[in-house]
């Protein structure tokens, strides 16, 4: 069992943080499997009323382990998994959650960092965190539906200007943008963001999951296509040289050149 995720809980609240600080919490398929079972034992468990992600170290997550992401590009195309992916319970679970879902983002999230939080009910920030989607960086596309979602949100231009320039932005334009409900100083984020999710595990708890359901159930057919169209393509583009390039140009601390692929 690694310690790479910790979960605990207090006042109703299942406080789960991502600790792999020395990696920026990347995240590895044992990590994907400790959030989905989270998520799960969440919704079972009626001592549970809210979950609440965070990152330890002044990161939230730098998104997938770039090295997992390089050898699930070389396997055996043919070579089915005899269990679902933990990724795929995670983003599914995270997609079909019953129950509140609260993320303080205390520093950078990238990548899937952000787009588990565009399925978030409520999302705080640090006022120094910074939020990108280097997708296309990588030769790969967005996941967890979030080509649906992030123009759902904020428009399809400004989630173009997301997902193919791969920028960063800062906590004020992710208000701005309508990706974060509230920013608090760096010190202050902690606590309040977990005060925030204590209040509202201590409200009604049949108002709240109502209120979530008539909030998210009417899209969740259509998340769900969305994040089975992106896993096929994006299934594919792992496998390309675009990828390769791209993550060996990461790991040499070098800008990748893409300008042999036609
Ligand atoms: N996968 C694997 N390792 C990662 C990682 C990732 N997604 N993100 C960071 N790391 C590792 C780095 O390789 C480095 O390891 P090392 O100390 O053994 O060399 C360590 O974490 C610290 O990262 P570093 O790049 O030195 O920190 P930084 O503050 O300069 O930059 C990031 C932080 C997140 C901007 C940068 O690491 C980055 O761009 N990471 C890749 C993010 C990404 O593309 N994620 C996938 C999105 S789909």
């Amino acid at each position: 069992m690694t310690d790479h995720v910790l979960v605990t809980v207090e006042d109703g609240v299942q406080i789960v943080t991502l600790n792999r600080p020395d990696k920026k919490n990347a995240l590895t398929a044992e990590m994907y499997g400790i959030m989905a079972d989270a998520i799960e034992k969440a919704d079972a468990d009626p001592a549970i009323r809210v979950t609440y992600f965070t990152g330890s170290g002044g990161s939230f997550t730098a998104g997938n382990d770039l090295g997992d992401f390089a050898k699930a590009g070389t396997a055996p195309a043919d070579e089915q998994p005899k269990e679902k992916p933990h990724v795929t319970r995670f983003l599914e679970n995270l997609a079909e959650a019953r129950k509140p879902i609260v993320a303080a983002v205390n520093g950078l999230a990238v990548g899937v960092g952000v787009t588990m939080l565009l399925h978030c009910d409520l999302v705080y920030a640090g006022e120094s965190a910074t939020f990108q989607m280097p997708f296309v960086n990588l030769g790969l596309v967005p996941e967890a539906g979030s080509t649906f979602l992030l123009q759902r949100q904020i428009g399809i231009q400004k989630a173009a200007d997301l997902f193919l320039t791969g920028k960063k932005i800062g906590a004020a334009k992710a208000e701005a943008l309508g990706l974060v409900a509230d920013v608090f100083p760096d010190n202050e984020l902690p606590v309040e963001a977990l005060a925030c999710a204590k209040a509202l595990a201590a409200k009604a708890p049949n108002a709240v999951r109502a209120t979530k359901a008539l909030l998210k159930d009417n899209d969740r057919p259509r998340v769900g296509e969305a994040r089975e169209t992106e896993g096929r393509i994006f299934a594919a583009q792992l496998r390309s040289d675009e990828v390769k390039e791209a993550i060996s140009a990461f790991f040499e601390k070098r800008q990748p050149d893409f300008s042999k692929f036609g």
